[in-house]
């Protein structure tokens, strides 16, 4: 095949799942735009899914951009529970490691070599592949927040110094091992899986982002203003971070559009904007709780009955697999079905994006993923958080404590708190929360915008693939080891 003139070919590999996905097509969609040639590989469920639901295959990208499938076989269940996540985590090693081995090989007589690798939260699979496939440089991106990738990284000095497994009645206890976090982190803002032992889960996960060291650069969807303190920290270990977010921002800036284009794995229902449309500026709270939390029929109750009895209008998103056990078919009170009438609207999967820069939207009940956070962050709308895991539970610690945008609910769920928390955001301390949120939107707009931190950091990271693509020379080409 002839050469293919080009600045760079750049392979993404994204985590299997709805939030990493999302923020990894944006990476994409952006370098895209950029004029490099990018491969993009998701397991096949997810590919049938982007297919089936969004317009990733028809005129969004350029022609250099190849969505791509891994073989079938790859861990498709739940990864709400440890469990799932240390199987889908194996299936990774076992068919995508051995997948891309043969394909950058492959891709390497093809006439369009690969320039570069971009992985997210196994960067093992990367560094591995890499290795043994001409040392194909290997940038990290995580697609959480500094904060938790922080606390991850310090999870092994926690486990050391006795801060971890937390003891018994040891929630509230200080943490300190957490470098600039020593002042206001306790025991239960670290993830729920490493509370109670140091599992394969909290193995896996301080080990992969230790690995950070060795890749070529960290990128974060964040922006300086956001997290700089924890930046700074960062870098003592990490020389090199690129902080591009919010991504999704900066996506719509350089379309010069209101949105961005969905990367939902759900259908979404628009018709949630024709509701939003007919209520008072900033009156309604939105509820999500993302894309792979699961809850009790119990605690939906108390969710449904603080939303109904705070009195005020509510759009909840309630995922068809929201609900863990048993008793999910069970009839719903007639009190919660005439107060959602009265004040509500359920869907299935929202736009989100849309939804939180609706001008109805004034709260955001959330889970406290960090696309979410980031996203109300971006839209200048204040949360109560009810974190479920991994980096959830740090993000809502800065949420509630370090920017003050919010309200923190973590470990608690009774409908009381749900309806004094929400009178809380809405209503008596609204003005002073949405004051808070409108100063970070302007950062954040600051950051993407043409000589901002984010807008800066990115040409940076495009300058750098450049030049890679430029060394690459003929003497590089070594064999693909077996
Ligand atoms: C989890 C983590 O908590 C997150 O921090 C990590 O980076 C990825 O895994 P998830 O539950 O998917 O993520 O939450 P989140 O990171 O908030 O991502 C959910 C994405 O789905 C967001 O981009 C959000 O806009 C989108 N979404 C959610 C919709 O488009 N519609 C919905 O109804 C709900």
């Amino acid at each position: 095949m002839a050469q293919v003139e080009c600045i760079g070919h750049i392979l993404i590999f994204p985590y299997p799942a709805q939030g990493h996905v999302n923020s990894m097509l944006k990476l994409a969609h952006l370098l895209d735009l950029a004029n490099f040639h990018i491969t993009f590989f998701v397991s096949s469920t997810i590919h049938a899914r982007l297919l089936a639901l969004t317009d990733v295959d028809s005129g969004r990208f350029s022609p250099r951009f190849r969505l791509k499938s891994f073989p079938p076989g790859i861990y498709d269940g739940g990864i709400d529970s440890r469990e799932g996540a240390l199987e889908l985590y194996h299936s990774l090693h076992t068919i995508a490691k051995p997948f891309l081995k043969q394909y950058i090989a492959h891709n390497r007589d093809s006439g369009l070599p690969f320039t570069c690798f971009i992985s997210d939260l196994v960067l093992s699979i990367a560094l591995e592949v890499s290795e043994q496939c001409f040392n194909l440089p290997v940038y990290y991106f995580r697609t959480i927040g500094a904060c938790a990738f922080w606390a991850f990284f310090s999870l092994p000095d926690l486990f050391e110094a006795g801060e971890l497994p937390i003891k018994e009645n040891g929630m509230e206890s200080p943490i300190t091992k957490v470098k600039g976090m020593e002042d206001f982190l306790r025991a239960r803002d670290l993830p729920s899986w490493c509370r109670y032992e140091e599992d394969d889960t909290a193995r896996i996960v301080y080990t992969e982002t230790r690995r950070a060291v060795e890749a070529r650069a960290l990128i974060l969807n964040t922006f300086e203003d956001l997290e700089g303190p924890i930046l700074s920290q960062i870098r003592t270990k990490c020389p090199k971070v690129y902080t591009i977010g919010p991504l999704h921002a900066r996506l719509m800036a350089t379309l010069a559009s209101k949105s961005t284009h969905s990367n939902s794995l759900w259908q979404e229902d628009e018709t949630c904007m024709a509701w939003l449309d007919s209520q008072e500026p900033k009156s309604v709270i939105y509820v999500s709780f993302g894309s792979i939390s699961v809850i009790t029929r119990q605690q939906l109750m108390e969710f449904w009955y603080g939303l109904v009895n705070s009195g005020k209008k509510f759009l909840w998103v309630m995922r068809s697999d929201l609900v863990a056990g048993k008793d999910v078919e069970s009839p719903i009170p007639s009190e919660l079905e005439e107060g959602t009438k009265a004040n509500g609207y359920i869907i299935g999967w929202a736009p989100q994006e849309a939804v939180l820069d609706h001008p109805a939207v004034g709260g955001f009940l959330t889970h406290s993923g960090w696309n979410s956070t980031l996203e109300s962050i971006a839209a200048g709308v204040p949360m109560i958080c009810w974190p479920f895991f991994a980096d959830q539970q740090t993000n809502s610690r800065f949420v509630g404590e370090v920017w003050k945008l919010g309200l923190d609910m973590k470990d608690v769920c009774d409908r009381s708190s749900v309806e004094k928390l929400i009178r809380e955001l809405m209503e008596k301390r609204k003005g002073e929360f949405l004051e808070r949120a409108e100063n970070m939107v302007k950062l954040a707009k600051e950051a993407i915008s043409e000589g901002g931190s984010s807008y800066c950091n990115f040409d940076c990271l495009i300058q750098d693939i450049i030049k890679l693509n430029e060394s690459m020379s003929e003497e590089d080409t070594v064999k693909c080891a077996d």
